[in-house]
């Protein structure tokens, strides 16, 4: 036989796990953002911006979370241009957004199903810290210290 199956489209739409569901990420961002609302650091930087009614925020990041992992388009925002707006928001504030985010990832999910949510948060992160910090000129390693 030939290997040169063409894959139907719904096979490039697939969960990066099978245990990755709508409900588990919600579980996982309820959680997640939770922890961050009691964070002394990170709790005020968000309550600025998204103040006492959290849920359209959350079921942003639903969507976000299922497009990433889930392939389903289900998110259509631009995350740039929302974290370019965040003035206040500092390279040292990235470090402790993923400490939390690997500690409730690691606590809510699967094992390996909690690492393959913390790989895609530490390249988006890096993504987005290149945007807000990173300056022509500046050793690419060593923007964080700007
Ligand atoms: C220091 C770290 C971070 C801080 C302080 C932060 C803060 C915020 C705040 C305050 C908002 C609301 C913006 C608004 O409604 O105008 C937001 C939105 C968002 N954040 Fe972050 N964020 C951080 C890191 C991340 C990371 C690492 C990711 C992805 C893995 C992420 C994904 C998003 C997304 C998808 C939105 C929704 C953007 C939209 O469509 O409006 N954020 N963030």
């Amino acid at each position: 036989m030939s290997d040169l199956t063409v894959h139907p489209a719904s096979s490039r739409r697939r969960p990066l796990h099978p245990e990755i569901t709508e409900e588990l990420i919600e579980v996982l961002v309820r959680a997640f953002y939770a922890r961050v609302r009691a964070d002394g650091v990170l709790g005020p930087i968000f309550e600025r911006v998204i103040g006492e009614d959290w849920e359209p925020h959350l079921a942003k990041m639903f969507a976000f979370w299922s497009s990433v992992t889930r392939m389903t388009g289900r998110y259509k925002g631009k995350p740039m241009v929302a974290h370019l707006r965040l003035k206040q928001v500092r390279p040292e504030h990235f470090e402790h957004w993923l400490a939390l985010f690997r500690e409730t990832a690691r606590d809510v999910c699967p094992a390996e199903v909690a690492e393959l949510f913390i790989d895609r948060a530490e390249r988006i992160a890096e993504s987005l810290q290149l945007g807000m910090f990173y300056r022509v000129g500046m050793p690419v390693d060593e923007f964080r210290k700007a």
